[in-house]
């Protein structure tokens, strides 16, 4: 039995009533979302009437946001039924070409070669506790010659403490560690993995893609409300981008 990723689904079974609870709060969101301008800045040219599956889709935000940078479909995948449900409403009610599937990846269930785009991230590889699996399932989504894209935490934003007036390490963490507890909302109590920027990019590498573009950037993805954190003035990574094609 995978304990901890029994911990994690627990934990994300109660974290997931967020997307139901914030649907007015997403819903609004969604008529004007807008993928990261370093997200627009790779993306824009590649996504032109591209199929797209997305794991780990969460509140379906980006696919909306993917939609208008071009995307034909987007599918999403997530193992929770609030995220997928309350997503496809969503998508339903604004006419979005999104559909909605529960799925515990690396099993998405999905026909292969069926996405010309996996796009994920933003919280997303660091429930898995092996990438050569998911990237094998990946792979095997694409049609030759598809894209794989990730925009992800920085694998060291683990490490930093939310001080405001200095950038300091967490003593209860370490780059090389396999795993933490996640102590934060919205998945606390989550077992989150660790992978280090040298582990994702191999384990895409050996999946059989070629990296096209890697990343690191200053900004976090995502800001807990009433926090400011010194890690976030701009010296040290909080998030990281890769772009690799299937061969
Ligand atoms: C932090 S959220 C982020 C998702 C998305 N990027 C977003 O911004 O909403 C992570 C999501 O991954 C889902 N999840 C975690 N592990 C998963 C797995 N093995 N298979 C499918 N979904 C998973 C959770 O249910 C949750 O909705």
């Amino acid at each position: 039995m995978d304990v901890a990723g029994d911990e994690t689904r627990a934990a994300w079974a109660i974290a997931s009533r967020k997307y139901e609870d914030e649907y007015a709060e997403h819903l609004e969101q969604a008529r004007t979302v807008e993928l990261l301008p370093a997200e627009v800045d790779v993306l824009a040219e590649l996504v032109g009437g591209a199929d797209v599956v997305h794991p780990m889709s969460g509140h379906g935000l980006d696919d909306i946001a993917l939609v208008r940078l071009g995307a034909r479909s987007v599918h999403g995948l997530d193992y929770s039924e609030a995220a997928v449900s309350s997503a496809q409403r969503r998508a339903d009610e604004l006419g979005m070409p999104c559909r909605y599937t529960r799925a515990a990846m690396p099993e998405s269930g999905l026909e292969g070669a069926c996405a010309d785009l996996v796009y994920t991230g933003k919280g997303a590889l660091i429930w898995l506790p092996d990438l050569r699996d998911f990237f094998t399932e990946v792979h095997r989504l694409l049609r030759p010659g598809g894209w794989f894209y990730v925009y992800e935490a920085h694998p060291l934003v683990p490490l930093w403490a939310w001080d405001a007036d200095e950038i300091r390490v967490r003593p209860d963490r370490g780059y090389f560690a396999s795993s933490h507890v996640n102590d934060s909302f919205p998945a606390n109590g989550a077992v989150e993995r660790q992978h280090m920027l040298s582990t994702i990019v191999m384990a895409c590498r050996r999946a059989g893609f070629e990296i096209e573009h890697l990343d690191e950037h200053p900004e976090p993805f995502w800001y807990p409300g009433g926090v400011t954190a010194a890690v976030w003035d701009g010296r040290v990574p909080n998030a990281f981008s890769l772009l690799a094609r299937r061969t």
